[in-house]
Formats: structure tokens, sequence, C-alpha cells
């Protein structure tokens, strides 16, 4: 039987998007971090780094690299005749991707390719497995720790939103903002702070959608 509060956790936590105008203190975001590292990785490679950012100038900055990229795509589709796709892009797309704008923090999910002994030793002198998969783990394990992390937010009191929207869009800009290096991947970035809204559950769907079960 599922303990009450940890499936209260589970199925409580929502990606949230208005926050209190309340600064998270660092103690509290190396008590979130910190959880988010006991999340599993292969062969404990732990791979995963975590960059905070809590300038609320810096990060509408990130922001606005971000609407800079948009306004450049959405021209660009203008160009190829693509208007009405582009003017989407900057109406619905442009919110969604921006929707850090106003949060307090900002964690900055970073992966880096999966390194081991098993690598080291056998996969790489091999040639057995390309480099993308090698990147692809580490992301495997980024993802983990990221949930633990939204998750430990949200039972201390916290919200989160996770969001690949603008790695999608300015990967590059983000990291030369941030000054993160280029064999780092951003995963995602994950907003945080005192939630403002509390969101609706978004339609999940049914276990016998989702599960076969092989007998
Ligand atoms: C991989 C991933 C990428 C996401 N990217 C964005 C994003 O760019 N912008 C945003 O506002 N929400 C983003 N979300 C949040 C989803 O919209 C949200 O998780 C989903 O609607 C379910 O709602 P819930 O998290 O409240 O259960 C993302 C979620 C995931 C898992």
């Amino acid at each position: 039987m599922m303990d009450s509060s940890f499936a209260e956790i589970i199925k409580g936590r929502r990606s949230v998007r208005r926050f209190k105008d309340v600064r998270v203190s660092e103690d509290t975001i190396c008590e979130i971090v910190d959880y988010a590292r006991y999340a599993p990785s292969d062969t404990n490679s732990q791979t995963w780094q975590f960059v905070a950012v809590l300038d609320p100038e810096k990060i509408k900055g990130l922001a606005a690299a971000i609407w800079q990229t948009l306004h450049r795509m959405a021209q660009d589709a203008a160009s190829r005749g693509m208007g009405k796709e582009g003017r989407l892009l900057l109406r619905s797309f442009g919110p969604y991707a921006t929707a850090f704008t106003h949060a307090p923090a900002l964690i900055v999910v970073l992966s880096t390719p999966y390194q081991s002994k098993f690598r080291e030793r056998i996969f790489d002198p091999l040639d057995m497995v390309p480099r993308q998969v090698w990147d692809l783990e580490g992301t495997k394990s980024s993802c983990l720790a990221a949930q633990n992390l939204m998750l430990a937010a949200h039972a201390m009191g916290l919200a989160t939103c996770p969001m690949t929207g603008p790695v999608l869009l300015a990967e590059t800009e983000l990291a030369e903002l941030l000054g993160i290096s280029v064999e780092r991947k951003i995963n995602m970035v994950i907003s945080l702070g005192y939630p403002a809204e509390s969101p609706a559950m978004p339609k999940r769907k049914p276990v016998h959608e989702i599960l076969r079960i092989v007998r």
C-alpha cells in the first residue's frame, strides 16, 4: 500500500508558471539539489550538473534571448512563405518557451556524456557505441535527477516547471550567457519558486492505455 503523503507528493506536483515575488534562498536551492543527487545513474556515474540562476535581471535576459531567436525564426518562416506558422510560433510557442521569465529562480539542468570503466576499457577500444549514445545515457540520468529535484521542491512547499522549449530554441545562447562549456549539454531548465497559482491536473492516460503486461 502506497504511503499517502508520498502519493500526494507524486500526484500533487504540478507545472507552475506563476510565482510569488519571494526569493528562494541559496540554502533551499542546496537542499533541493541534495535530493536530486540521490537519483540513480548508470554505474553511478552521476553525470548531472546544475546551474542555479537567482538574479531576476539575468533570468529576464535569458528570456529576451529566446524571444530574439523566436522573432528571427518567425521572420525566416515568413520569408519562406510560412507566415502563418511563424505567427503561431510567436503567439503560441513563445509564451510556453519563456514561461520562466518571472520565476525567482531558474535551475539549469546539465548532462555530461556517460563516463565509466566499462566505456574506457571495453566500449571505446572496441568502438562499439557512437558518441551520441553516451550523450543520451548522460541525459537519461540527468532527467531522473530533475524529477527528484521537482518532487523535493514540491514536498518543501515550492513549485517548479520543467522546460525544454528554451533549450530547443536557444541552447547555444543560453550556454553563452551562463558560461556553460560546450561539452555540457543543457538538458532542460526548471523554473522554481513559491507558487502563486494552483493549476488543475492535466488529464492523464489510464494505466491500461500505457501498460502491456507480458505473462
Ligand atoms: C520534457 C518536458 C518539456 C517541457 N517543456 C515545457 C516548456 O517549454 N514550457 C512550459 O511551460 N512547460 C513545459 N513542460 C511542462 C509540461 O507542459 C507539463 O509537464 C505537462 O503539461 C503536464 O502538466 P504537469 O507537469 O502539471 O503534470 C515540459 C515538460 C516536460 C516533461
